[in-house]
């Protein structure tokens, strides 16, 4: 039997992976966000996950404006990290599941997602550096990237997002294999890293987003992409990923960790880590 054990948002800022390899973490910039990791760690090396869906956005290293799909699965055995230009070290290759990447790409398909399926595909810092943030030593899960296209305009919108989820999490519950599945959200909150409106932030939003991924996240659907665009700014966008995240989880939610905290570089960051059951 497979199952969603639980899912964790979370920022991807590259100089948190910049911080991490200078082991500044305890310092007075960097400790209000590290802070909400050792209770994260700890409540996963109890749930044991073997698997890690994580909703991203490619910056740039696996897919281009050129061509840029909607919504693509890894169906690969590893996926390689490469330098997209911000100089962090690399990170080594992450192991596939294959298997249950094909069950997700299935069941999205029947639901009615067009997909692009990557049997190779390379991982950037929206994915390396939730996994170094999650287990800071050996990663003792595989990977399942989903990756959402928050860059290149149309967008798709909160609403199919959350469908995204939703379908996400019942080709987990419909898995013939055993599986423990952790489900990730990278990016956010609110960030424009660029024009006229660089540096904005809106705590107001970020903190009505968090409450929503915990209660109901129906409420975000109201938004059409340009109002998010408006609330969260350029690059906010990118909670698209955690309601995506958040429609993968169904029942009872209980709130392992929440974390809030402005600013990582341009950035408002949020720690989300909701459990299951
Ligand atoms: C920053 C934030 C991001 O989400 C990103 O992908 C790159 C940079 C930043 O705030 O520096
Ligand atoms: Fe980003």
């Amino acid at each position: 039997m497979a199952e969603i054990i639980g899912a964790v948002g979370t920022s991807h800022v590259p100089a948190i992976g910049g911080a991490i390899a200078r082991r500044v973490e305890d310092e007075p910039y960097w400790r209000p966000f590290f802070k909400a990791f050792p209770k994260v760690r700890r409540w996963l090396a109890e749930a044991r996950p073997d698997t890690v869906v994580m909703f991203y956005n490619d910056h740039g290293l696996n897919f281009f404006l050129d061509k840029m799909p909607t919504f693509a699965v890894g169906a690969a055995g590893e996926y390689r990290n490469a330098d997209e230009g911000w100089g962090l070290p690399v990170q080594h290759p992450l192991h596939g599941d294959p298997e249950l990447s094909w069950h997700v790409i299935e069941t999205l398909t029947a639901d009615g997602f067009d997909l692009t399926t990557c049997q190779e595909m390379q991982v950037d810092h929206a994915v390396v550096v939730p996994m170094q943030l999650l287990w800071p030593g050996e990663r003792p899960v595989r990977l399942i990237p989903v990756a959402i296209n928050t860059v290149q305009h149309p967008l798709p919108s909160a609403a199919r997002c959350l469908a995204l989820g939703r379908s996400v999490g019942r080709a987990v519950a419909t898995y013939g294999g055993d599986s423990r599945v952790l489900v990730v959200g990278s990016g956010g909150l609110s960030h424009q890293l660029d024009g006229a409106r660089a540096g904005f932030i809106n705590r107001v939003f970020d903190e009505m987003c968090l409450q929503a991924l915990v209660d109901g996240p129906e409420v975000l659907t109201r938004y059409s992409t340009a109002e998010l665009v408006e609330l969260a700014g350029t690059q906010g966008v990118e909670i698209l990923n955690w309601i995506a995240m958040r429609g993968a989880l169904s029942g009872r939610i209980g709130v392992v960790a929440k974390n809030y905290h402005i600013p990582i570089s341009n950035t408002a960051t949020g720690v989300l880590a909701l459990e299951t059951g």
